[in-house]
């Protein structure tokens, strides 16, 4: 065999990116697990509930009654319409037809970056920011720039004159995810009218991804497609990983102004076709009939998180108080990296490094783990000179 069958010539998309960090840490922690070590993983980012019972039933009644074909690619009407009915809910002038039902909240923000950014495009994230709005940003061939809510306790209306200052008439797309992953921060609605007021100014698209929206523990999170002036320049993003414990099941939505629909609507029919079928119908369940068991699973998160919190104080950490999803950043040395990896090799507490999140200095925390769990992780840590 010749030298190039063996080495092909890789796209410039993919050697732009790294594969996921949070993947990484997860992996190597399987690996460990596999050896027979009792790791403690605080990486994962899902809950650690199962999906509720009625939702696995509405699945398999979709199996049953073979609802295995493909489906119209943007979804199934019952699901779009139940998906509209939320969105209404939360103040959004929704209609189905400004829907993609896709496989995760992920497929549907890949559709969203691929829709909209071009070559040179700039777009505008808010950091520590989730690892794979950036990767999503190279593969289309964007520009970052990047805005930084860590010396303001992860806020972001502290921020906003540093956000103005970032944004201009050249900014294409600015990505706001609050509740945020990873810091747990909540954006107050007076940031959130700060972002409207520069996005209607600059004319800049705003993608909201609402993922963690149902895991808030204060003040509820404001839509930012509910905002005046909003409604035609906001795709929100949301899935049903977080809210109902769904994580394999790979079931999210983009909802965007028409035009957005049409075109990520084209990314959307020529990769996946649609989302999962029988899926889709547990999907209705999930948003109709399961308000208990998301209150009473986001009621152990906050217990957990105050838990946590206080551990850590009674060992001399302070950290910043998220106030939704089920993530908290953990002050670490400047090389979080080494930390997170010594942390895991000798302590075996999986966390995942502050800088695959642009935050160097930290390590994330997940507290979806049973408190005997998250008092193990800081005994090993303690005791391990880590912290
Ligand atoms: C901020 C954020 N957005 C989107 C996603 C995508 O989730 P999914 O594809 O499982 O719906 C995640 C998952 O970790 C996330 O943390």
């Amino acid at each position: 065999m010749s030298d190039s069958q063996l080495s092909p010539q890789f796209a410039d998309r993919v050697e732009r990116v790294e594969p996921s960090a949070t993947i990484a840490v997860s992996n190597l922690a399987s690996e460990l697990k596999s050896q027979g070590k009792d790791v403690v993983d605080l990486s994962v980012g899902e809950p650690d509930f199962p999906t509720p019972e009625n939702v696995v039933e509405a699945g398999k009644d979709a199996l049953d009654a073979g609802h295995t074909t493909y489906t119209p690619s943007s979804g199934i009407p019952a699901l779009r319409e139940a998906i509209a009915s939320k969105l209404r809910d939360d103040g959004i002038d929704a209609d189905p037809g400004e829907l993609i039902v896709t496989p995760g909240g992920k497929q549907a923000l890949f559709e969203t970056v691929q829709a909209l950014i071009d070559d040179g495009d700039e777009v505008v994230l808010l950091d520590p920011a989730w690892v794979s709005y950036e990767a999503m940003v190279r593969i289309a061939g964007g520009d970052l720039t990047r805005v930084d809510t860590t010396p303001h306790d992860f806020q972001l209306e502290p921020a906003l004159d540093a956000l103005g200052e970032a944004v201009s008439d050249a900014t294409q797309m600015l990505v706001v995810n609050s509740p945020s992953n990873p810091t747990g921060a909540v954006y107050s609605d007076a940031a959130m009218a700060g972002v409207r007021d520069l996005a209607v100014e600059h004319d800049i698209t705003v993608v909201s991804d609402e993922i963690y929206g149902r895991v808030t523990y204060g003040t509820e999170q404001a839509s930012l497609a509910s905002f005046d002036g909003m409604s035609d320049r906001t795709v929100t993003i949301n899935g049903f990983s977080k809210a109902y414990s769904m994580t394999g099941w790979r079931l999210g939505y983009l909802h965007a102004p028409e035009g957005v629909v049409d075109q990520a609507g084209k990314i959307h029919s020529h990769s996946v076709s649609c989302a999962t079928n029988f899926v889709q119908h547990a999907g209705v369940e999930a948003l109709q009939n399961t308000d208990a068991e998301v209150e009473r699973m986001r009621d152990s998160f906050r217990e957990r998180r105050d838990i946590l919190v206080d551990i850590l104080a009674d060992v001399g950490v302070d950290v910043s108080l998220p106030d939704g999803a089920f993530y908290l950043m953990l002050p670490v040395d400047n090389d979080d990296q080494a930390w997170c990896e010594a942390a895991l090799e000798e302590s075996y507490v999986a966390t995942v490094p502050g800088s695959a999140f642009n935050a160097p200095g930290y390590a994330r925390i997940s507290y979806a783990a049973s408190e005997e769990r998250l008092r193990e992780a800081v005994d090993r840590l303690v005791s391990d000179g880590f912290l």
